[in-house]
């Protein structure tokens, strides 16, 4: 039942980061070699048909984003790895940075070849600023040894990466409000259009992606795009990281092909519910994500059937709930996140998230107003469809999935 595999991670403790020379050993950097003997049409072809669908969340194709950032042009054009990673409960990027790091910087030097970015940034979280040392370090590592620098490999490629370290806000997350806070402005979002492929950091062409995106693509070159096609289903080609959490046996980050059942990940990975005790929900994608009753353990983590359901699989987070868990404190708590979280640039959000605490509050404590299950959900759908950014969009997503799958649950057994 168990359905772990290295691929992504199959560095993974065969190295001792920074070391360059341990890590060329176990086939480190051939995916940049690779990479450069080939044109960026041909790279960007290989990742077109790896079908590698970005990482961080929005799942947009990435060989599509690199095609489209290659079109660009500008004396200088950004490279920017994605590691905020502030979504509760997802810790599959710090695993990646903390076992890997070559593999992920690797990554970033081939997407660079790929669009004809001149420089790298990896924004790394606050909360993971006890992993600068060792970026820093294989960043310095790399330098030595040609990978990084003018004329990578004595080819034409010149890129450089630096680490920016990030003042811990969930939004800075989101691309453009990343971009922002790099600018030293507050971190909120911007609109778009213009998208940040073609105006981003400093108004410059800057491609944005996920830490696992790059590692992927260090995979992917290494290997092919027809041995990461070998993994997954059709319409979701390749692995996936998890981070598994909440009350399981076996909390951890594992890789696992799409395809791989709720069930198999919980039940099989996980070794079950903590204590034997009965499964309430799983909650998919992190905090955003939707609540999930038991029913769904069938359900396979592919793009394709989340999306026929109208989900989405996020970050790729699996939260474990328990029986013991009253859903009213859950809602409760993940509005207190947004909450907090919220930039208040939009009203929708701004104000939604603290009008939801409000009437959570009334039927917690059994004095709900007759009109609040009805006020609860307009407001949840009003923050979806009308706030400005994904951060106030999938603030009631848990809250919506709720509603929908377990609404005896939240109203019918509290009299509402
Ligand atoms: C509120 C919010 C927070 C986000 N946080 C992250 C994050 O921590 N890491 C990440 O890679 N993407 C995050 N994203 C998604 C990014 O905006 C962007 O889509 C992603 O970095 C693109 O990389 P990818 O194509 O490799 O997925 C967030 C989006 C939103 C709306
Ligand atoms: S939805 Fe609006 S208030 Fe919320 S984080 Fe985005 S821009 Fe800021």
């Amino acid at each position: 039942m168990k359905k772990e595999m290295a691929l992504i991670t199959e560095n993974f403790l065969r190295y001792g980061p920074p070391d360059t020379a341990g890590y060329l050993e176990i086939g480190g950097f051939t995916g940049l070699e690779k990479a450069l003997a080939g044109s960026p049409e041909e790279l960007v072809r290989t990742i077109e048909a790896s079908g590698l669908r970005g990482r961080g969340g929005a799942a947009y194709p990435t060989g599509k984003k690199m095609r489209q950032s290659a079109a660009y042009e500008g004396d200088t054009k950004y490279l920017i790895c994605n590691a905020d990673e502030g979504e509760p409960g997802t810790f599959k990027d710090r695993e990646l940075l903390e076992k890997d790091p070559l593999g992920v910087l690797e990554g970033m030097v081939i997407a660079a070849h790929g669009v004809g970015a001149t420089q790298g940034i990896l924004y790394l979280r606050e909360e993971y600023s006890h992993l600068l040392g060792l970026l820093e370090d294989s960043l310095a590592a790399m330098r030595q040894d040609g990978y990084l620098g003018r004329g990578i490999l004595g080819g034409p490629l010149d890129f450089d990466i630096t680490v920016f370290v990030g003042a811990g806000a969930y939004i800075c997350g989101e691309g453009t409000s990343l971009i922002e806070s790099i600018e030293g402005k507050p971190g909120r979002p911007r609109n778009k259009p213009p998208y940040t492929k073609a105006q981003g950091l400093f108004m410059k062409p800057t491609l944005v992606s996920n830490v696992e995106t790059f590692s992927g693509i260090t995979a992917i070159v290494r290997h092919g795009a027809e041995v990461f096609t070998g993994y997954g289903t059709p319409m979701s080609p390749g692995t996936k990281l998890i981070s598994l959490c909440g009350n399981v046996n076996r909390p951890g980050t594992y890789e696992v092909p799409f395809g791989t059942t709720l069930e198999e990940i919980v039940m099989g990975i996980g070794e079950g519910v903590a204590g034997g005790r009965a499964l309430k929900f799983v909650q998919i994608g992190g905090i955003s994500g939707p609540l999930l009753p038991k029913e769904f353990l069938k359900m396979p983590l592919s793009y394709e059937a989340f999306e026929k359901e109208g989900l989405s699989i996020g970050s790729g987070a699996v939260l474990v709930v328990d029986e013991t868990t009253d859903i009213l404190d859950f809602l409760d708590a993940v509005a207190a996140f947004f909450k907090h979280e919220s930039c208040g640039k939009c009203t929708p959000c701004r104000e939604g998230n603290r009008q939801i605490m409000n009437i959570l509050k009334r039927m917690r404590e059994g004095v709900a107003l007759p009109s609040d299950p009805e006020n609860i959900q307009r407001i949840a759908n009003t923050m979806k469809y009308a706030s400005f950014c994904g951060l106030g969009k999938t603030a009631p997503t848990a809250l919506l999935s709720a509603v929908r799958y377990c609404p005896e649950e939240i109203f019918t057994r509290r009299g509402l």
